[in-house]
């Protein structure tokens, strides 16, 4: 049977790289996108490179936008095999908020997507991992995450500043553990990974 993954924030960026990779696997991709238009551009972009991809409207901030996503996905599908939290934001890079460390907006801002938004999604389709023979949720965290990282002053991101975001991953490493926990014993394992750009040169 083909596997189904559902990647959120697949539209571009690293969700597409790894939605192109699945499909190239084999995987039928449900592309994640909180814009329409742009799930279904990047869907069709996958199908001109020889992906089995459908795009899925997915805002990870709205409850409804992503339980009426996990409701169509079970009507279509009735299972999912793969769910990878992708879709993430970073205020922080922008420099008018480089000076703004403790900006409290900004946090609650980074948490609602990176964590809540992770929590909401895997919340809605967990019932149709339970259906995959072998479920798999991966939570696409990063290195800048690690509080081992950012106290170890040999590592290359120990000067990294930006509390928000990577706290925010932090937390999100924390859902993994607990969740990994959790679901011991059944057929889902639970990851979080640190996705980069591989240059082909
Ligand atoms: N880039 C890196 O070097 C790096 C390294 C380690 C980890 N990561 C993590 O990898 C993930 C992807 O990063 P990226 O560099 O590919 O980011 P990106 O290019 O900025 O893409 C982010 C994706 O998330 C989507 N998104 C944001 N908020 C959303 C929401 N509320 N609902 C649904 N989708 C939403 C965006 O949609 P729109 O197009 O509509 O904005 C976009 O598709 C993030 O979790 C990031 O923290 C990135």
């Amino acid at each position: 049977m083909t596997k189904i993954a559902v990647i959120t924030g697949a539209n571009r960026g690293l969700g597409f790289a790894a939605a192109h990779r699945l499909g190239h696997a084999g995987v039928k991709v449900l592309v994640g996108a909180r814009n329409g238009s742009k799930g279904e551009d990047a869907a069709e972009r996958l199908r001109s490179k020889g992906v089995d991809a459908e795009s899925l409207n997915i805002d990870v901030n709205s409850v409804v936008s992503v339980q009426e996503a996990a409701m169509r996905v079970d009507r279509n599908y009735g299972h999912v095999d793969i769910l990878i939290n992708n879709a993430g934001i970073l205020p922080e890079a922008t420099a008018s908020n480089i000076d703004r460390p403790l900006d409290l907006r900004m946090f609650r801002e980074t948490f609602e997507t990176n964590v809540f938004g992770a929590i909401s999604v895997t919340k809605e389709f967990l019932p149709l991992l339970h259906k995959s023979a072998s479920g798999r949720i991966v939570n696409v965290s990063t290195t800048v995450g690690s509080l081992a990282d950012q106290v170890d002053p040999e590592s290359p991101y120990y000067g990294l500043i930006c509390p928000a975001y990577q706290m925010s991953k932090a937390a999100l490493n924390g859902l993994t553990i607990a969740l990994s926990k959790a679901l011991k014993g059944t057929s889902i394992k639970v990851n979080s990974v640190c996705l980069v750009y591989l240059s082909h040169a």
